[in-house]
């Protein structure tokens, strides 16, 4: 069974922009994705290992072909939110589900 941890209010990220939280020791970025008027969350390691900063909550979002990405703010390259992956090189960032319960932003263990 997945193990569901409140973070925060939906509204405590504003659309088209990302947040740190700590989660069971681990710094996550989570964005809020607002196309339309729709929402989608999507959380990420906030740890760039371009940089080797905790940085990626602060990276510009944006949309590459179908891919839904966001840029490091310190060196630029593109990850994947669904899937963590780089998309100019041999890296990953961890990913965790998110899900909205009414306002509460959650995710999974
Ligand atoms: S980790 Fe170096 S470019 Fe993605």
């Amino acid at each position: 069974m997945t193990n569901w941890t409140d973070i925060c209010n939906v509204n405590d990220i504003l659309p088209n922009s990302g947040r740190a939280a700590l989660h069971e020791g681990e710094q996550v970025a989570i964005f809020r994705i607002t196309r339309s008027g729709n929402d989608a969350f999507f959380a990420v390691a906030n740890y760039d290992p371009c940089s080797g900063a905790n940085v990626m909550s602060r990276g510009i979002v944006g949309n590459l072909g179908d891919k839904t990405v966001v840029a490091s703010p310190v060196y630029k390259q593109h990850f994947c939110l669904d899937s963590g992956q780089c998309l100019e090189e041999d890296a990953s960032l961890k990913t965790w589900p998110v899900r909205v319960d009414g306002d509460r932003v959650m995710l999974a263990s």
